[in-house]
């Protein structure tokens, strides 16, 4: 959903945590993303519907102008992990199908496979939490997780994430079928009780 007019919001060009910084992602950085995916594919393949239709780094370049598009009309804010100290790509993340009007935000998230099961994804879904809360004012963050997604599940457990319920047939999953889908949320009340949100990192 487009911004409603008359009200700009600052959103800034980078975040950084302890170990990672999130930024959106630029034409030069194809070769990296699409070396992140190619190491992947396996344990992309049966949550992230997308990565059958990337065939090549130019096929990413296209994704990647499109984001930027995304991002210019602040429809979609898509950012790549990187890693802080080295700029290592190491997946993605984002806040997506934007509700402007209500404020309304979800979060997805993947990780290259040699980079999983170290905690980068939960201080990234940590600092987009905290930018979607604290700087563009968000009334409810989500995300909708597959029932299956034991992984996925735990981060958003880690984070204080509230199970609200199950969607049916909701998304539409590898090979294009409807399939169900765990909503996990933080309204504003929430995030504000959180033990990590005022804690560094
Ligand atoms: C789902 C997915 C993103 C989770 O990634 P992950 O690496 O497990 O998540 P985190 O980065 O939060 O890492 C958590 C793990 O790191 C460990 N860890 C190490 N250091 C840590 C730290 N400083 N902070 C937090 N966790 C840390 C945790 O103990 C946990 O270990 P466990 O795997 O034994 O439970 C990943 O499995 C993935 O990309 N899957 C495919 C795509 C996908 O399913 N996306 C989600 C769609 S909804």
């Amino acid at each position: 959903m487009a911004m409603p007019p008359g009200e700009p919001i600052e959103i800034p060009d980078e975040v950084c945590g302890p170990r990672v910084l999130l930024r959106p992602l630029r034409p030069e950085d194809a070769p990296a993303v699409w070396d992140a995916v190619e190491e992947s594919r396996r344990h992309l393949s049966p949550w992230m519907p997308w990565v059958h239709d990337l065939r090549s780094a130019d096929d990413e370049r296209a994704v990647i102008d499109r984001m930027r598009a995304s991002w210019t009309r602040r429809e979609d804010l898509t950012v790549g992990i990187f890693d802080r100290t080295t700029g290592r790509y190491l997946g993605g993340s984002g806040l997506h199908r934007i509700n402007w009007a209500l404020r309304i935000f979800e979060i997805g998230y993947w990780i290259r496979a040699t980079a999983e099961g170290r905690g980068y994804v939960t201080e990234a879904v940590q600092l987009l939490v905290r930018l979607a809360f604290d700087r563009l004012g968000a009334n409810r963050v989500e995300i909708y997780v597959d029932p299956q997604n034991v992984r996925s599940r735990r981060v958003t457990e880690r984070l204080g994430f509230v199970l609200e319920g199950t969607l049916r047939r909701f998304r539409a999953g590898t090979g294009g079928r409807p399939q169900d889908r765990h909503v996990f949320a933080l309204i504003r009340e929430d995030y504000l009780r959180l033990a990590w949100r005022g804690a560094h990192g």
